[in-house]
């Protein structure tokens, strides 16, 4: 058989976390030859919004196909100018549709992003495992950010860290609403962090795909309003819309940047010449103002809520469980470090060996461990996807009775989501095994201590 050399850079990443999450599921879940494991699993895993790609964008893809000419580089201009309308109408941002660049999503143009700036990345952690595969990549200079109790940056760890930095640009990377907490940054809050970016030029890319997401959608600012002249917002289809899979992102330029603009025009003509074009007018479909997309979000968000509320109660009454309060997103993040004893006494050392001790028999339950999310690797801290129902059936069943009280709101959950009411009893369950079994095997230590 042939031998390829491949090329030593790409050899020396490591894979990315989404591969080794469906790898890892792969090997742990689906080789279990026990009848139980064919049910599947409770999946807290992906990252994946469970609803139906909104109707508008559906047809206009469909009513597009045809469109088979390539686009101009930058987007086709009544997308952007869509994009534009849609920040005023959602988030009361004013933004030019020259300052706008389409793209096969943002996880693509933030990798655009960090190829063409200089400068030092600044990585907030616990973070989305995408950033670091794609820094280490380009070998670029960071550090990481630990972020304090609270889950947000606060601007004197910024100025703190930023201070230890001899770079002439640092780049900051605020994800706000943030995967995997489930908060959003204040307006205080950021203009706080743009007081030190300001006095210290560190430039941000606000990766703010969640942004439609959040609970109360007033209480959402984007960056790209508090610091116009050094912010570079992302967002997109994917989480917002439930369609990833479109992979169609876009990135808002801070003001005044036209010569970046035309670098930037160089590297996407170079990597990929446009973005699919009838995606893009999907995407219109997508991004106009309509009363059928702002009834898609206001449903959809609710619902969202309403499963991070209640994943939120169930797990905060579990002995020694903190979780974050998610204010956005479908995510959490929640705290099993109360458990380190436990997780030590039965052999599990990593986050790692604790997600793949939770998803095998008889708990088949799949979450992200804090290895994953940036994390050291002895922090038994686990982000929590609450994704796991079928979300045309919900937004159906949400329109024609919708939840008011919290026992409706319990309710629905039980009715609509009964893999998530299942998976977090089972973590629970894991947990109380964990710390039954290590209260037995230190017993019969001490038996056989007695009887020698
Ligand atoms: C924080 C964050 N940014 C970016 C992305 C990727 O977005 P896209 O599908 O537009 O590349 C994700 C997807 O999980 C995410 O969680």
């Amino acid at each position: 058989m042939r031998k390829f050399v491949i090329d030593q850079q790409v050899e020396d990443i490591e894979m990315p976390e989404n591969l080794k999450l469906n790898t890892f599921l792969q090997e742990f879940h689906s080789n279990c030859t026990h009848p139980a494991c064919s049910f599947g699993f409770y999946g807290f895993a992906f990252g994946q919004s469970p609803f139906p790609v909104p109707e508008p964008v559906k047809n206009a893809l469909i009513a597009n196909a045809d469109k088979g000419a390539y686009a101009a580089v930058p987007g086709i201009q009544k997308l952007r100018e869509a994009i534009s309308q849609y920040n005023k109408h959602n988030f009361r941002f004013d933004v030019d549709p020259s300052r706008v660049y389409v793209g096969p999503g943002t996880k693509e143009l933030i990798f655009n992003l960090l190829e063409i700036l200089h400068g030092t990345v600044i990585l907030p952690t616990p973070a989305w495992l995408g950033y670091l595969p794609q820094i280490r990549y380009l070998k670029k200079n960071y550090h990481m950010l630990h972020v304090a109790k609270n889950g947000k940056i606060t601007p004197n760890e910024l100025e703190h860290l930023t201070l230890r930095l001899h770079d002439r640009q640092k780049i900051l990377i605020l994800n706000n609403p943030n995967n995997p907490t489930g908060l959003v940054y204040s307006q205080l809050e950021l203009e706080e962090i743009t007081d030190v970016c300001r006095k210290h030029n560190i430039i941000v890319i606000s990766d703010e795909i969640y942004a439609l997401t959040t609970y109360d959608i007033n209480k959402f600012v984007s960056m790209g309003k508090i610091y116009p002249e050094g912010t570079f917002v992302t967002n997109g289809l994917s989480k917002s819309h439930a369609a990833g899979g479109y992979r169609l992102g876009y990135v808002i330029f801070p003001q005044h940047a036209t010569d970046l603009k035309q670098q930037f025009k160089k590297i996407l003509a170079t990597e990929y010449t446009a973005t699919s074009t009838p995606i893009q007018h999907a995407a219109i479909a997508g991004f106009s103002d309509s009363r059928e997309m702002d009834e898609y979000f206001e449903i959809t968000r609710k619902i969202h809520q309403i499963m991070g509320e209640y994943s939120y109660n169930i797990l905060n009454k579990i002995e020694g469980v903190k979780t974050t309060k998610p204010e956005s997103t479908f995510y959490l993040l929640a705290d099993f470090n109360a458990y380190t004893d436990d997780f030590l006494a039965n052999k599990i050392m990593t986050s790692q060996k604790f997600s793949e001790s939770l998803i095998q028999h008889p708990y088949h339950t799949a979450l992200v461990g804090g290895d994953s999310l940036v994390l050291e690797r002895t922090d038994f801290s686990a982000r929590i996807a609450f994704i796991d129902y079928n979300g045309a059936k919900a937004m159906e069943n949400y329109v024609n009775n919708t939840p008011k009280t919290s026992s409706d709101k319990i309710e629905f959950v039980k009715n609509n989501a009964p893999k998530i009411v299942d998976g977090l009893t089972m973590i629970n369950r894991y947990l109380d095994d964990l710390k039954q079994k290590r209260i037995s095997s230190s017993q019969k230590n001490k038996e056989a201590v007695h009887t020698r």
